[in-house]
């Protein structure tokens, strides 16, 4: 996806109109699941539509977006919002909580890695 610059931009449309969706559920029913966090990073958050409806709704929250880099690409945080481009097999920053929605990942398969380090988050979806 990351080479099919087209796709991967309606892809992310799709995505953040979903989560537009989803916003307000989360900011008016959920609010309790947010209390006493000070930090957190909406892992494979696409373009941040969910976690700027959150640093907004909660402006004490630090809140970071955590996607491939070509994903975030001049993607600009502000205030109590940021992004932040990597892998989330390699590093996830550290915060109070994780948010995860809707990460469909398929590895491929790595027969080098099939008798070692199964519980790696790296092999996890082989
Ligand atoms: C199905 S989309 C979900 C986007 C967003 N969470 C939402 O619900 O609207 C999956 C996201 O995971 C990201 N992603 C896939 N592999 C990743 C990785 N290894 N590290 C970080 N993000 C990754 C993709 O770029 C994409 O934005």
């Amino acid at each position: 996806m990351g080479h099919e610059p087209r796709f991967s931009h309606s892809f992310n449309e799709g995505m953040a109109s979903d989560a537009r969706l989803v916003t307000s559920v989360v900011i008016k029913d959920c609010k309790g699941v947010f209390k006493g966090l000070n930090s957190l990073v909406d892992v494979g958050g696409g373009n941040g539509t969910l976690a700027k409806a959150i640093a907004d709704a909660f402006p004490k929250l630090e809140c970071t977006v955590l996607d491939l880099p070509h994903v975030v690409a001049g993607l600009q945080g502000s205030g109590n919002l940021k992004f932040v481009g990597g892998d989330m097999f390699q590093t996830i920053p550290s915060t109070d909580a994780v948010l995860l929605k809707y990460l469909l990942i398929r590895r491929r398969r790595n027969p080098a890695k099939e008798n070692h380090g199964s519980r790696n988050p790296a092999n996890m979806g082989t």
